[in-house]
């Protein structure tokens, strides 16, 4: 099988699997790991902020981000595709009792203006808006690059009304190689910033969440109460460390092979949308039956918005992978339009 569905379904390396077999260990609730210590700390230094907290997944680091710059009752400001509000099973309800309020916007940008006209004047029958949250790339758009300028003015506008900023960077570091700008440009405009290693990096698990020294020794405490407190956690973060230090550069090549995937298929007859990463949406008119007919080919995809395909590539799809894939749904196209 070809498996397009997701970045997350990569498996481990071999160089992976012997850092992770060779991992120094220690008990991490206690914070004394040093694997784990070491990871937070690259980690942060990448991102430009003073401290990290390692968790189980980018859910949780995106939760906890959500806790610690919220209190009860207020209000979440976030683009109506957001993973936060689409995909995170309600949590910032469930977990930090907060209101979301959803945004318009192309390609996941929110403008400043949408968002002050959004923003509630102080009012004992509003919520207070108080926090941003932005997505850089923008998973349900088709992963696309948050502009660094848009970024920086939406978030500017954000701190100026009040709110803080928090970053779901689960795939920042195909933003960073993609537009050729350092990871930590978009994060100086964020109070917190999550970042996982178990997409397009190729870790098995593990997303870390990076702030301030305050924000992360409250999110200790938040990733305690929410049962995300590992012990020998060394043996995972050894791979978070490796595909930290080793996978960010070559997310370039998962690029280019979208860009071939993604002209292979337009020639092919099929309405694509120019993928700017590692993440395309692909105009099928009948979602289930063309995934139906492509696993058939062995080729897995999910579906996305009304009529449209995912297609993810990522560390384990190679040039064959691609030119198999382009095969397999022309002749689907050809038998589809034949009939
Ligand atoms: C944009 C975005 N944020 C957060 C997550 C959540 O990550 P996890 O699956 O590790 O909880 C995902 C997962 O695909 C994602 O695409």
């Amino acid at each position: 099988m070809i498996d397009l569905r997701s970045d997350t379904v990569t498996r481990p390396t071999e160089a992976m699997r012997r850092a992770m077999a060779e991992a120094p260990v220690g008990d991490d609730v206690f914070g004394e790991d040093p694997m784990v210590n070491a990871l937070e700390e690259y980690v942060a230094g990448l991102l430009g902020k003073e401290a990290a907290i390692y968790c189980p997944s980018g859910t949780m680091t995106n939760q906890i981000g959500l806790f610690v710059n919220t209190n009860r009752g207020e209000e979440v400001l976030l683009h109506e595709g957001a993973h936060v509000y689409v995909y995170e099973a309600g949590a910032p309800a469930l977990l930090s009792s907060v209101q979301v309020r959803t945004l318009t916007g192309e390609g996941g940008v929110i403008s400043s203006d949408a968002l002050r006209a959004a923003v509630r004047p102080e009012n004992v029958h509003f919520p207070r808006s108080r926090l941003l949250c932005l997505e850089n790339t923008h998973n349900t758009a088709g992963g696309k690059v948050y502009p660094l300028e848009d970024f920086a003015a939406v978030a500017g506008e954000a701190r100026a009304l009040g709110l803080k900023v928090h970053l779901d960077g689960a795939r920042l570091f195909n933003a960073a190689v993609a537009a050729g700008v350092p990871a930590r440009e978009w994060c100086a405009h964020a109070d917190t910033v999550s970042v996982c290693s178990s997409k397009g990096l190729g870790a098995p698990v593990g997303s870390l969440l990076a702030g301030g020294e305050e924000d992360i020794h409250e999110a200790r405490r938040a990733r305690k109460a929410f049962g995300g407190g590992m012990r020998q956690a060394g043996v995972i973060a050894a791979a978070s460390l490796h595909a930290f230090e080793h996978h960010v550069e070559r997310l370039a090549e998962d690029h280019e092979r979208a860009k071939r995937l993604a002209a292979g298929l337009q020639s092919a007859g099929y309405d694509v949308e120019p993928p700017e990463t590692n993440i395309m949406l692909v105009g099928v008119g009948d979602a289930e039956g063309f995934l139906a007919a492509l696993a058939r080919e062995g080729v897995l995809a999910t579906p996305a918005k009304a009529g449209y395909v995912r297609l993810c590539t990522h560390l384990d799809v190679g040039d064959w992978e691609i030119e198999a894939t382009i095969e397999a749904a022309s002749r689907i196209h050809a038998e589809t339009s034949s009939l």
